[in-house]
């Protein structure tokens, strides 16, 4: 079942999307939580950060996963998601830091950081919460628009349409790392609810096609994979949801 909230700008979105958090951290005695980069979380990262500091939400029994992480840009790195997950949420919250799960890429061959990641995912198994961002062109993590789909950990080449959106990030999009490790769809549906948010206009034709298909198709929008879940919540931007 899909359901939709439409907020009416990035503000409301992340009071949204952080109350489902909330709800989650409030009730779960150890909540699992999947958690994302980019820019579309940071207004909930923020707020969560927030309510932690006010002693409203406590996060030492929680355990977090992300979904993916560049190759070759080390944590220390400022456009690596590790770095990333840190300066905008792990840094300021109470959360253990052996809770914390984010894939590495510092083994011999990508093939061991593809098995150590899965290893992880089967150790902290079903999550609470999934939390998604979209790619303009409809890719979830890093799973780019593809007939084949990795249930699993699994190494992709970003695509063109990834490379420049991202590089706004970056000095240079020559700077923008071509490949990145992700979770597959797989184990992003392996939660009991998914969230995913949205916004502004260049996120319009995701998920307007997301919601009004009634196919899955991964070449077209790998999006579309997310109406199987028995529970999407769906949260965007009057900008994004009118185009
Ligand atoms: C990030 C991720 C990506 C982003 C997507 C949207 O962990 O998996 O799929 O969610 O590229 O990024 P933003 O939020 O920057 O528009």
């Amino acid at each position: 079942m899909v359901k939709l909230l439409v907020a009416k700008d990035y503000e409301e979105l992340s009071e949204l999307c952080t109350k489902e958090f909330v709800r989650c951290l409030q009730t779960q005695a150890t909540p699992k939580l999947g958690l994302a980069t980019g820019s579309t979380p940071i207004g909930t990262y923020e707020r969560l950060v927030e309510l932690n500091r006010r002693g409203e939400i406590d996060f030492s029994s929680t355990t977090t996963v992300n979904l993916d992480e560049y190759m070759d840009l080390p944590p220390s790195n400022e456009q690596s998601y590790h770095y990333f997950m840190h300066h905008h949420l792990f840094d300021h919250i109470n959360i253990p830091r052996e809770n914390i799960h984010i894939p590495e890429v510092d083994r011999k061959t990508a093939d061991e950081d593809i098995k150590a990641y899965d290893k992880i995912l089967d150790k902290v198994g079903r999550r609470h919460i999934q939390l998604l961002g979209v790619g303009v062109n409809g890719h979830i993590a890093f799973n780019e628009p593809n007939r084949r789909q990795a249930l699993r950990t699994n190494i992709t080449e970003l695509t063109e349409e990834t490379i420049k959106s991202n590089s706004r990030f970056f000095d240079s999009i020559d700077e923008v790392p071509t490949k990145a490790i992700s979770m597959g769809i797989g184990d992003i549906m392996n939660s009991d609810q998914i969230i995913l948010i949205a916004n502004g206009e260049n996120k319009h034709w995701a998920i307007k096609t997301l919601l009004e298909s009634d196919f899955v198709d991964f070449q077209y929008n790998p999006a579309t994979i997310l109406k199987l879940h028995p529970n999407l919540l769906i949260i965007c931007d009057e900008a994004c949801y009118n185009g």
